[in-house]
């Protein structure tokens, strides 16, 4: 009978351990949650009537663990090494010449690429297959044991093979059944936070009320760090290997692709986008897509390692100091660097919303010199008690503008000052408000000039009445001068006026950049054509649809698809003015708050002499529902737009299809109707051409359209 329970026992500790594989390694369950906390569960039952029979690779062995006082030594079997950088793909050619002439049997060699992964490294040891110890990198030689920590990392298995017939997918046998499990084998790999799970993990703290951490990496170091390995279990990390770095009484494979291949067969997590190539060039090629990729990973890549895939050779390079030679970290430019943060200054949006922006040390991130960030709010300063002076982590990272992440607290040299928000609006000095449920400041004054100059830029914009040569500095001008007090304002502007404020224009950009040698006022120059341009422009705004006059007057959760749901449900601006909540609530994707933020709006008094004075103006345009989105003749139709148009603009085509009926998506693929065609085509035109999409120019797509 005990006998039989024992059976049952090792079996289901298998079980579970290869459960545990499929989900936390493979990311690839084969049964339920349910089904696998009933092993667990019947797993657990008979442990507690025999805890003589439990041993250290049972699944509940994980976090059972009681916390230590301090970590041991330990000393590593074989030096754990670091790597050279190279940044860029002139270091990696020259890293290369250096090592062939070092020996030339680097001309022949294959290389592998992995993701050099931004965790923390960590040395696992296992004896017959066990995992029995596992310890930090710390200097190279001695590192600390955190084998209780790691042990509640569940990517790390507890036994290998996981299980030799299951691990055994197509082939991959060979793997492990060409070489020997060595009795004493340590490998090599990274320990991390997936960005997916650190951003969970700080909206959960943010949401507690409690301290969000500053990134993936400190807190995966952090987190391997604790002395009580509940916590550690409380963190989401996991890692990826890459390395065997001692092996005992067994024999292993001598080339880089297949350690890797031999690792991932015995159970570990090994990086899926790890690639083998023939030769340097093939190999740099494809970790520069992975500079540009490196959003599409899982994790926080800082660049990618080229390694020579002979070991043997690779030894034979010997080592520069710590780094040895046969392989280099490729970087990818930072995107997170630290700088001094000389002072905080406060803007104000187009609603009144102050907004913290922080003044920098200049410094280069990712190839741009940065100078200032985003501090987000005043709360956000105040939660990371960020003070100026203080070291910050600065964060540049695609499109998105720089922020701030926090303070380096133990950089302080304790002369840095603590802010204090602005109790005025800067613009226009009056007190500033704070709204119930949020965090942002208001300057409530509607002269506010620094709002009306926000206003306006936005109301001209590209996305909203797309006022052609109205940039930045004109509505400055316009707004200084008091010729605009609101946007409706723009409509009565006479050539006159834009002939004054564009010779302003002009004077402050002498002024800026006075020309070097005297202009001579002798010759005639070219009559200054921009006022009648400019005057033609909003002219020709007035006959803008809807849809753009709703997004211009800028009403608090409106954007484009939005203005387009209002324009062509309620037709003009009169029924929209009257609308109720209720009747808002009726389109989809109008929640409560929006369809309340756009009553409030209509019902202000400011914003009725707005719509009085654009009426007057004849920007009052209706949505005549024939357009509709059927009959059109693209309707049924998809299109992807790459390159410049000859004159429709990016939105500009994009509301044009849809006028008429068709669809424009992103991305091309085989059901992809039509690529329209521009100049300067992005890759978008070699994957039409490759999945045989019809390519149009812009004139073709007219006459399609019927025009
Ligand atoms: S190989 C001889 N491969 O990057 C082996 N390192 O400065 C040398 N790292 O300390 C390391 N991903 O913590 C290697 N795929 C990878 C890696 C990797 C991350 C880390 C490792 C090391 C540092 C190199």
């Amino acid at each position: 009978m005990a006998e039989k329970l024992l059976t049952r026992y090792e079996e289901l500790k298998a079980q579970v351990n290869f459960h545990n594989y499929r989900y936390h390694v493979l990311d690839a369950p084969v049964i339920s949650d349910l089904e696998y906390d009933r092993l667990l569960n019947e797993l657990k039952k008979i442990e507690a009537d025999h805890p003589d029979w439990i041993t250290t690779d049972s699944p509940t062995q994980r976090a059972g663990a009681r916390p230590a006082d301090r970590f041991e030594k330990i000393r590593h079997p074989a030096p754990i090494l670091s790597l050279a950088n190279a940044f860029g793909a002139e270091d990696a050619r020259a890293w290369y010449e250096r090592v062939l002439k070092i020996d030339d049997r680097v001309e022949k060699a294959k290389f592998v690429v992995e993701p050099k992964i931004d965790g923390l490294s960590v040395v696992l040891h296992y004896r017959d297959g066990l995992f029995v110890q596992g310890a930090t990198r710390g200097d190279g030689e001695i590192g600390e044991d955190i084998t209780s920590n790691l042990r509640t990392i569940r990517a790390i298995p507890l036994k290998i093979p996981v299980t030799r017939e299951q691990t055994a997918v197509k082939g991959k046998q060979a793997s492990i059944t060409n070489y020997q499990l060595p009795r004493h084998l340590v490998v090599r790999g990274e320990a991390f936070i997936p960005i997916k799970e650190f951003d969970e993990l700080n909206k959960k703290l943010e949401e507690a009320g409690e301290k969000t951490y500053l990134n993936p990496r400190n807190t995966a170091a952090g987190s391997l760090r604790q002395l009580d390995p509940q916590l550690t279990a409380s963190r989401p990390l996991t890692l990826l290997v890459y390395q065997i770095v001692h092996s005992e009484g067994g024999k292993v494979p001598t080339s880089q692709w297949e350690i890797l291949e031999y690792l991932k067969a015995l159970g570990f997590p090994v990086a899926d986008v790890a690639r083998r190539f023939n030769n340097l060039e093939s190999a740099i090629a494809y970790t520069e897509t992975w500079n540009e990729g490196r959003d599409k990973l899982s994790y926080e890549a800082d660049g990618m390692v080229i390694k020579i895939d002979d070991l043997n050779l690779a030894a034979d390079l010997g080592f520069v100091g710590k780094d040895p030679r046969g392989a280099i970290a490729f970087k990818f430019p930072a995107r997170e660097v630290t700088t001094t943060l000389l002072g905080i200054e406060v803007e104000v949006g187009r609603t009144g919303v102050l907004t913290p922006k922080a003044v920098l040390e200049a410094v280069e991130i990712g190839g741009v010199i940065v100078r200032s960030a985003t501090l987000h709010n005043f709360d956000f300063i105040e939660e990371k008690d960020i003070r100026i002076g203080d070291r910050v982590l600065v964060k540049r990272a695609g499109e998105v503008i720089p922020y701030v992440i926090g303070p380096v607290v133990d950089a302080r040299s304790g002369k840095e000052k603590k802010y204090k928000p602005p109790t005025t609006c800067p613009a226009c000095g009056q007190a500033v408000e704070h709204f119930e449920g949020e965090v942002a400041w208001y300057c409530v004054n509607a002269a506010c000039p620094a709002q009306l100059l926000r206003n306006v830029e936005h109301f001209v914009s590209r996305g909203a009445m797309d006022i052609e040569g109205l940039g930045t500095e004109l509505v400055k001008i316009l707004v200084e001068s008091d010729l605009v007090s609101d946007v409706a304002d723009l409509f009565s502007l006479t050539i006159k006026d834009l002939a004054v404020i564009n010779e302003e224009l002009n004077r402050r950009r002498r002024e800026k950049n006075p020309p070097k040698t005297p202009v001579k006022t002798s010759t005639k120059k070219a009559p200054d054509k921009r006022p009648e341009k400019l005057f033609n422009a909003i002219s020709e705004a007035k006959k803008q649809p809807l849809q753009r006059v709703i997004i211009g007057v800028g009403i608090h959760g409106v954007g484009e698809v939005m203005a387009k749901d209002l324009s062509a449900t309620f037709g003009d601006l009169d029924k929209l003015s009257t609308v109720s909540i209720e009747d808002l609530m009726t389109i989809e994707g109008v929640g409560p708050n929006i369809a309340e933020s756009i009553v409030d709006w209509f019902s202000k008094p400011s914003n009725k002499k707005l719509l009085g004075k654009l009426k007057k103006a004849g920007v009052w345009p209706t949505e005549s529902k024939k357009a509709s989105k059927a009959s059109g003749k693209l309707s049924g139709l998809t299109f992807v737009v790459t390159g410049t148009l000859p004159t429709l603009s990016r939105d500009g085509v994009k509301e044009f299809i849809e006028s008429h009926g068709g669809k424009v998506i992103d991305s091309v693929s085989k059901k992809t109707s039509y690529l329209v065609l521009g100049e300067n085509p992005g890759s978008k035109l070699d994957k039409a051409q490759s999945l045989g999409v019809k390519v149009i120019d812009e004139a073709e797509l007219k006459k399609l359209a019927g025009r």
